[in-house]
Order: structure tokens, then C-alpha cells, then sequence
């Protein structure tokens, strides 16, 4: 359920610890806790975020990073959150990451994630200073290399030196260019010039806050690259324009299960916020000249809904190779071969035979199977190789991929 990252983050919430007291110079404490006057204190930080960056937005592309308290808020709060986010979607990689770039940084959740997923050479880049800063103190503090560089794309500045199998770009894109339509095409071409940075093979893995704004935002984005020619590597396996975005009220996100840590339980609950699973939407595109991974065989659909349980019938939305369509079955049907479809989890992806039209969705029924191809968080793998299919340059999915 979390992509065995559950070991890796624990070792970090006694570095965030560490590294926040040391930062406002005062106070000691229990490793691995904070005391009730320090969780009184980083939770009013945390409200005053989780304000202004989820429910008015006014601090969305404010110099927030620069102010002590909201730093600290960021750090024992979001961090953890951002870094199991970044592990789950990592999971998904065709390929061990070496080179590593991470933009819009901040204390450096995604970079660390992505260490800790294999990365070798990583460099965090921010346009805050004292973020920078913390990043460098917690590599420090764990006994890891992380370069830094500063970093401001609405500055004209340009982007880091250098080739990378993997960059990141953690809930950044919709604080650049305002917000609404317009912001579309400078952040499109904004990852454009950043995929000009990834090695053939690699990736560049773009996450948003899972709100309709912001996950919809990150969908007009995804259109706008793929209609210059830019394939997705997930989570779309359609590769037409995002069917989410036809209907106003839609969006796309996913949501997994996490192993809270206790901090971010204690925070969470001081700040009166609800935070129990994993929300993001995110996207893993691929360079310029690199195809879309060829699907296994089967009628592909991943879940992109919760369960909607209905009176003795299982439905949930799936999004495939086919586009976006409910997919229901009722519980009589149930059989040895289709049970799985009464437990899938937003993420899964699954193969399904046997499907009649009906209403505007799929009905499965008693000769149905339902197989599962990917459970969420892992990638889809690729099909089988051809056993006839002629050797040689050409013949692989994904020819740019490292072995
Ligand atoms: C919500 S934080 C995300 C931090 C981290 N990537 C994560 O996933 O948790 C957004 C980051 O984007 C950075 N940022 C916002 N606008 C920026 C800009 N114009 N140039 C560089 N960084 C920017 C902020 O400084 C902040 O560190």
C-alpha cells in the first residue's frame, strides 16, 4: 500500500524535527515528537497554509517559503505529505532515476523522495532562499549530497546545467502565471523547455494539489503537451484530449492510503484539518521524440473514481485506451473471475472481457473477468515481447530507455 517507503519516511521525522529546532535556534524536545506548546505553535502556521495554499489561494505564488513560521509549517507538515505523494508516483517509473532535477523544491520533499528512490546526483532548485537552505541542513542532518540552485522561471532565469533521467515539479505549476485559461499555455510552454532537460527514457513527473482548480489546471496542461506531440507515461492511457475536462464538475486525482506519520496526525488534528489519505494529481510525461508506452493486451481501463456503491451493484469510472466510461456490475453477478471488481481502489488498473453497453457506461456480467493489471502505484507493465517480432532498433516500446 505504500510503495515500502513507510521505513524511509519514518527515518526523516526526527530530521525534520531536528532541523526545525536548529532553525529557530530555541527549544528542545523529544526526536521523535513535538512537545504540546511546539504543536500548538507550527499548527497555526499549518491553518494559515493550508488556508491560504488550498481554500482562498491567496498565498499561491507569494514568497510564503521566506516567513519563519509558515517555513516551519511547510516543513513538519507538508513534507511528509509531499514526500509519500512523490514516492507513490515514483513507483510508477519505467526506470531507476540517476540524475535527478527538482524545481520548485522548497525544503526539498521531492528531491529527498527521489534519493530515496535510487536518485544519485539531485539538485533542488527554489527561488526561496531559506528553503534552500533547509534542504541543504536536512541533507546534512542525513548524511546525503543534494546540490542546490536558485531558480525563478518567472524571472526569465535559466534552468539548471545539465541532462537528467528525472525532474520534478512538486505542486509549483499552479503557483507560476496566475490563474485561470491563460495560465495554460506559459506553464505548457514552461514544461516544454524543461523537457528539453530529460534524457531519452527519462521522465518528468509534474504533481498538483488534487483541488478541481488546480487538478484541472494540470489536465489543460496535459492537452496542451500532448497536442505538441508529448507522450504521457501515466497516469493517461488515452491519448486524446482528457475526457475529465468535457464536464465543468470533473477532474482527475489520485488517492492512496499512507502511513500517516504521528507529527502529521498530531498538526492535522491541532489545525482541525482532514488529512487521512494521499491526495494529488499528477503526471508523468515523457521527452520529446519518446512514444506512448504500448498497453499490454486487454480492454484497459484504470479506475479514476471511488467506489460508487449503488443498491447490490459495485460502479466506479474507469479511463482507458477507449476513453473515460463507468464500468458496473451487479453483485449476483459475482464470480470466481470477476470478484476482483468488487474491491478495486482509485489508481487500479485492470483488463475486463465480456462488457455490454449500457447506459453510458459498461455493464459487466456473470461471463465477464476482470484481471488486474496494475494496482495503483505500480506502473503498467509493458507486453510481452513478441516471440516472431523482428530484432533490432525499433522494436522496443520505448526505444531511449536505459536498460
Ligand atoms: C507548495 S511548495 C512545493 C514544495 C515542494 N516541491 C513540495 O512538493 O512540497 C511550492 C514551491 O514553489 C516555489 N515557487 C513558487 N513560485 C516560484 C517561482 N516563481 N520560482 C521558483 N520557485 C517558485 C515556492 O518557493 C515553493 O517552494
Amino acid at each position: 500500500m505504500s510503495n515500502g517507503y513507510s521505513k524511509d519516511l519514518e527515518k526523516w521525522l526526527p530530521r525534520l524535527i531536528a532541523v526545525w529546532r536548529a532553525s529557530r535556534g530555541k527549544g528542545t524536545g523529544p526526536e521523535t515528537r513535538l512537545t504540546p506548546q511546539e504543536v500548538k505553535e507550527v499548527a497555526a502556521g499549518v491553518r494559515q497554509l493550508s488556508l491560504g495554499l488550498t481554500r482562498e489561494r491567496q498565498l499561491a505564488g507569494a514568497r510564503y517559503m521566506d516567513d519563519p513560521k509558515l517555513l516551519g509549517a511547510y516543513l513538519l507538515f507538508y513534507w511528509p505529505v509531499s514526500y509519500a505523494q512523490a514516492r507513490q508516483v515514483l513507483g510508477e517509473l519505467p526506470n531507476r532515476p540517476r540524475q535527478v532535477l527538482d524545481l520548485g523544491s522548497g525544503p526539498g520533499p521531492v528531491a529527498f523522495a527521489a534519493l530515496d528512490a535510487g536518485g544519485k546526483e539531485v539538485t533542488a532548485a527554489d527561488r526561496s532562499k531559506a528553503a534552500l537552505n533547509l534542504a541543504r541542513a536536512l541533507a546534512t542532518e542525513a548524511g546525503e549530497a543534494l546540490a542546490t540552485r536558485d531558480w525563478d522561471p518567472t524571472k526569465k532565469a535559466p534552468l539548471p546545467e545539465g541532462q537528467y533521467d528525472l525532474v520534478t515539479m512538486g505542486h509549483v505549476i499552479n503557483e507560476l502565471y496566475g490563474t485561470g485559461d491563460s495560465a495554460t499555455a506559459p506553464r505548457a510552454a514552461l514544461l516544454e523547455a524543461v523537457l528539453a532537460k530529460v534524457k531519452r527514457g527519462g521522465s518528468l513527473l509534474v504533481m498538483e494539489p488534487a483541488l478541481r482548480e488546480t487538478s484541472r489546471g494540470l489536465l489543460h496542461v496535459r492537452d496542451a503537451m500532448v497536442a505538441k506531440g508529448y507522450a504521457v507515461r501515466a497516469p493517461c492511457m488515452f491519448r486524446g484530449p482528457c475526457p475529465a475536462l468535457v464536464k465543468e464538475t470533473d477532474w482527475c486525482h489520485a488517492e492512496r492510503p499512507w502511513p500517516m506519520p504521528q507529527v502529521v496526525e498530531e498538526l492535522a488534528r491541532a489545525a482541525s484539518l482532514h488529512k487521512e489519505a494521499l491526495k494529488m494529481s499528477y503526471l508523468l510525461l515523457a521527452p520529446k521524440g519518446d512514444e506512448w508506452p504500448e498497453p499490454p493486451p486487454g480492454r484497459l481501463f484504470r479506475i479514476v473514481s471511488e467506489p460508487l456503491e449503488g443498491k447490490g451493484r459495485h460502479r466506479y469510472i474507469g479511463c482507458g485506451p477507449e476513453g473515460r466510461v463507468g464500468l458496473a456490475m451487479q453483485e449476483r453477478h459475482r464470480t470466481e473471475k470477476n470478484e476482483r471488481f468488487l474491491q478495486l481502489h482509485r489508481g487500479d488498473v485492470i483488463a475486463v472481457t465480456e462488457t455490454e453497453p449500457k447506459g453510458d457506461g459498461l455493464a459487466l456480467s456473470d461471463v465477464s473477468e476482470v484481471r488486474m493489471v496494475a494496482p495503483a502505484g505500480k506502473g503498467v507493465p509493458p507486453p510481452p515481447p513478441k516471440e516472431d517480432a523482428p530484432k533490432g532498433p525499433g522494436t522496443s516500446p520505448n526505444p531511449g530507455a536505459p536498460s
